[in-house]
């Protein structure tokens, strides 16, 4: 499934940083297209499909750094700071949930050192964002485990998603001690424990079961850092996700990079298993 498609790479002015897959030229049908919108500040951009739920496995960080001789660590901080850019283009594109993959179950598996500093730069991002993104009726959700994180963590994670909860703007799911596999496991276990027999599953139940409950399953799925692996992101509510794959690594991978995901997001033609 990683065939790039002429007509994409020629629209992308021949870049070979961007691969789609399987894209398509029909317009797409209205009730797969909830949100339209053009490209702030042109007015000879063709229409562009606004993708109602993006979600980002942003990757490259280490690679980012590597290639400026800095440690790790840096392509971390480099990746918080485009978080900033990043959030803020999806929101005035028009995107109604971003959901980003900041730290999954295998994570825990890297070096301590680069574990721990993870975790205090989540801390920094909570502390010093928050505030910012509550101003903007930005609508914080975890998406994930809460139990292994630190408590101190926990607490500010709890509080941003309550201060947050009635905003009405962008929500913004924060996939951090996330994993797809995981994430089915802990719904059959919570439909289990509240006594539903097996006929009554349906997949709608299952899906009200999982931490993404309340959100749409997301129409785009973006990875960055040049990788065509899923990598245990949201494996049951992409089933029908459009997936695009970007050679730039998450600290470059600007507004311009989504807007550019968003055009060939925009040339897919969306059959949900119909013809
Ligand atoms: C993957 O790149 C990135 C991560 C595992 C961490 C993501 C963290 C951020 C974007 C910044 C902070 C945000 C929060 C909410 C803490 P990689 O390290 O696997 O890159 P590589 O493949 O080049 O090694």
């Amino acid at each position: 499934m990683s065939s790039t498609v002429p007509d994409q790479a020629d629209n992308l002015a021949g870049s070979r940083e961007q691969h789609g897959i399987v894209t398509g030229t029909q317009p797409k049908t209205p009730e797969t297209r909830p949100e339209t919108g053009t490209e702030p500040g042109s007015e000879n951009t063709p229409e562009i499909t606004v993708p109602r739920h993006v979600a980002i496995i942003m990757d490259g960080n280490g690679r980012w750094a590597n290639g400026r001789g800095l440690p790790r660590s840096e392509g971390h901080r480099a990746g918080y700071e485009n978080l900033r850019r990043v959030v803020t283009a999806a929101a005035k594109a028009g995107v109604s949930y971003l959901t980003l993959f900041a730290f999954s179950t295998e994570n825990w598996d890297r070096p301590n050192e680069e574990v721990s500093g993870i975790l205090s730069l989540a801390a920094e991002v909570i502390k010093v964002e928050t505030e910012d993104l509550h101003n903007n009726g930005i609508r914080i959700k975890h998406v994930g485990r809460l139990d292994r994180l630190p408590q101190d963590l926990q607490n500010q994670i709890a509080d941003a998603v309550t201060l947050t909860r009635e905003n009405k703007g962008m929500t913004l799911g924060v996939a951090f001690d996330y994993g797809g596999r995981y994430d089915v496991v802990q719904a059959i276990q919570r439909i289990i424990k509240d006594g539903v027999s097996p006929d009554e599953v349906t997949e709608d139940m299952v899906s009200n079961y999982l931490f993404t409950s309340s959100v749409p399953d997301p129409d785009l799925v973006i990875r960055t850092g040049g990788e065509f692996r899923i990598s245990n992101f949201l494996l049951w509510q992409s089933a029908y996700a459009e997936f695009y794959s970007s050679e730039v690594y998450w600290p470059d991978f600007d507004g311009n990079q989504l807007q550019k995901a968003f055009e060939v997001y925009t040339r897919r033609e969306r059959r949900f298993g119909r013809v």
